[in-house]
């Protein structure tokens, strides 16, 4: 039996001309946080959409769970597992965090054929659910469009560990965040790998990702540069392989440059 939860073996796509993924490869053990960095468009969303069902890849294979597998929709991600909280967010604003929190799979009561929508146990569920995760929900029955930004990742990230969840990806779900918010966030992240979940963290953001990853790979214009353990990696290094870091380097020496000739 593999020793990886979920492998991506040369992943290919192309939309129409335009080559979004060429021959990526990358693998995730149980447990592990596996940060996916990468500037715009290297193909980051592309990619992990091919293991949620929404891309089926044009060449290579994805394995999960030892068995090679090929998702015909979003439900049958789900269905073996994988959980994806998108860039925009699978919530409903105007819904309640309640209705939000369960999305259709609301718990029923009363006799066959005749059940409704217990909302009181809906309720309690989802008040105590987002209450261990330190979020004080206090009218469950709010919409979700009053909870702050990070809080609404967390419900999101909650929802997916409740329904069973065994590889959790998340997109970019900092990058709307201040300091605060993202580290509440980072931490909850921690707290469902260490359960056993495998997630796959997706950012721009090197100083977001380098704390929480246990291994990180680097997409640039729809090819990896590589998957490293952080043992092998600095996060100068990742930062200066991410797309834009040279060009940041030749910018701050063009800049002072700018700034001797103006002084002198
Ligand atoms: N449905 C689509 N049709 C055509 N082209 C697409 C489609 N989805 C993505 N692309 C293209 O594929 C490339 C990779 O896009 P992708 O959204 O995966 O990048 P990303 O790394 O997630 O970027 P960002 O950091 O901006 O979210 C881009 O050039 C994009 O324009
Ligand atoms: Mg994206």
């Amino acid at each position: 039996m593999s020793d990886y939860l979920v492998q991506f073996n040369n992943i290919s796509k192309f939309f129409g001309k335009v080559i979004a993924l060429k021959d990526v490869t990358m693998k995730l053990r149980k447990g592990e946080i596996m940060c996916l960095l990468g500037d715009n468009g290297a193909g980051k969303s592309t990619l992990i959409k091919t293991l949620a069902g929404v891309h089926k890849p044009d060449e290579g294979e994805i394995i999960v769970d030892g068995k090679k597998t090929i998702f015909d929709s979003p439900k049958d991600a789900l269905d073996m597992g994988i959980a994806t909280v998108y860039q925009d967010l699978a919530l409903v604003s105007l819904m309640s965090v309640t209705r939000n929190f369960f999305m259709g799979r609301e718990p029923l009561k009363g006799p066959p054929f005749f059940k409704i929508f217990d909302v009181k146990t809906a309720n309690k569920i989802a008040a105590e659910r987002m209450g261990q995760i330190g979020i004080d929900v206090r009218d469950p029955s709010q919409a979700v469009g009053t909870m702050s930004g990070g809080e609404r990742q967390c419900l999101a990230i909650s929802r997916a560990i409740y329904f069973g969840a065994k590889v959790l990806v998340l997109d970019e779900p900092t990058s709307a965040l201040g300091v605060h918010q993202a580290s509440v966030v980072l931490k909850y992240i921690v707290k469902a790998a260490t359960q056993g979940l495998a997630v796959i963290l997706i950012t721009h953001n090197v100083h977001h990702a380098y704390p929480v990853g246990n291994s990180f790979t680097v997409l640039n214009r729809g090819k990896s540069l590589g998957t490293y353990e952080k043992k092998d990696i600095s996060r100068e290094k990742l930062l200066s392989m991410m797309a834009g870091g040279e060009e940041l380097d030749k910018l701050e020496v063009e800049l002072n440059e700018m700034n001797r000739v103006s002084n002198s």
